[in-house]
């Protein structure tokens, strides 16, 4: 199964949208082949052959007017129909997920029953078989929200939320893209949506309800330290520890994720050296300045820090 096709489709309104391009396309199909006939004719007109004027209006006004406007008149109620279904959001009191566009990775925001919230960065969980609600919304530039497998593409607008519906159908991990251009890493800004069954996803979200574990490992501590010492906290926030700012990515959980740094690094210990020691090689622009100056034991106690960071 492909992790990002919408002609494979694992969401509800995705399938939907797959089913209006067959149409699309199988219309599409049927008019070339027409052409292609008509053209075959033509090739086998002989000068002096007289056509009648009748047959000739015929051909022009049945073929040229009246079938494509039946045919187009035919696709647009079709996918016009499909719009309250793809654009119908579940009903209140279900899960909601707040998503911020920023420049370039996904603030994701889990807005729990009882006003709890929790974050985290690229990556959404979802239960099977269940309609969730998206919110999107951006600081400061348009991104568009797209996860082509489950459903269609939204618009995070500064200064108005937009909302979309996600109803997977199927479990897997499905690669979504930003579909807006938003700056010189557009292209770096995936995230990752990981369908799970019901029980699955209650034990992850328990999981990401903790806080972080202190180390107990000399090495890990070392880490911690490291994060702490160098101003990181500064920007992120680590439960469980003193770092709590709030402009880059919650990094509580981050080495549970699918990637790093918004689906340009893999999620391991040389991903995490490779981001922090050179990030503007792997994200141009990015704000995460690039931390090659600390000694490489520091860098690497780090890398080994955040992959722990479960
Ligand atoms: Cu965000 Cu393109």
């Amino acid at each position: 199964m492909l992790p990002q096709s919408t002609l494979e489709p694992a969401g509800r309104d995705a399938e939907r949208i797959a089913d209006l391009f067959w149409w699309m396309a199988a219309g599409g199909g049927l008019i070339w082949l027409a052409i292609i006939a008509l053209s075959i004719y033509i090739l086998h007109y002989k000068p002096g052959t007289t056509y009648s004027e009748g047959a000739a209006r015929t051909l022009i006004v049945g073929g040229g007017v009246i079938f494509p406007t039946l045919v187009l008149a035919a696709l647009l109620a079709y996918g016009l129909s499909l719009l309250p279904r793809v654009l119908a959001l579940p009903a209140d009191g279900g899960l909601v997920v707040a998503v911020t566009g920023e420049q370039w990775w996904w603030r994701v925001r889990y807005m729990l029953p009882g006003g709890e919230t929790i974050e985290l960065a690229n990556e959404l969980r979802l239960p099977v078989g269940r309609r969730i609600e998206v919110r999107l919304a951006s600081p400061d530039v348009i991104h568009a929200f797209w996860v082509p497998s489950l459903a269609g593409k939204m618009d995070a607008i500064p200064g108005r939320i937009n909302r979309i519906a996600l109803e997977p159908t199927r479990t897997g991990v499905f690669r979504g893209a930003c579909a807006e251009y938003c700056g010189a890493s557009h292209a770096q800004m995936a995230f990752h949506v990981v369908v799970t069954e019901e029980a699955a996803f209650a034990d992850w979200l328990t999981g990401q309800r903790r806080a972080s574990e202190p180390p107990t490992d000399v090495w890990l501590q070392r880490g911690r330290d490291a994060f702490l010492a160098n101003g990181c906290g500064a920007c992120h926030t680590v439960r469980g520890t003193a770092a709590d700012g709030v402009t880059a990515p919650d990094l509580t959980h981050v080495g549970g994720r699918v990637s790093l740094a918004a689906g340009t690094l893999d999620n391991d210990r040389g991903g995490f050296f490779r981001w922090i020691f050179d990030s503007h090689r792997y994200k141009p622009e990015a704000r995460m300045p690039a931390f090659g100056m600390l000694p490489p034991d520091d860098l690497l106690a780090l890398a080994d820090y955040m992959d722990s960071l479960q």
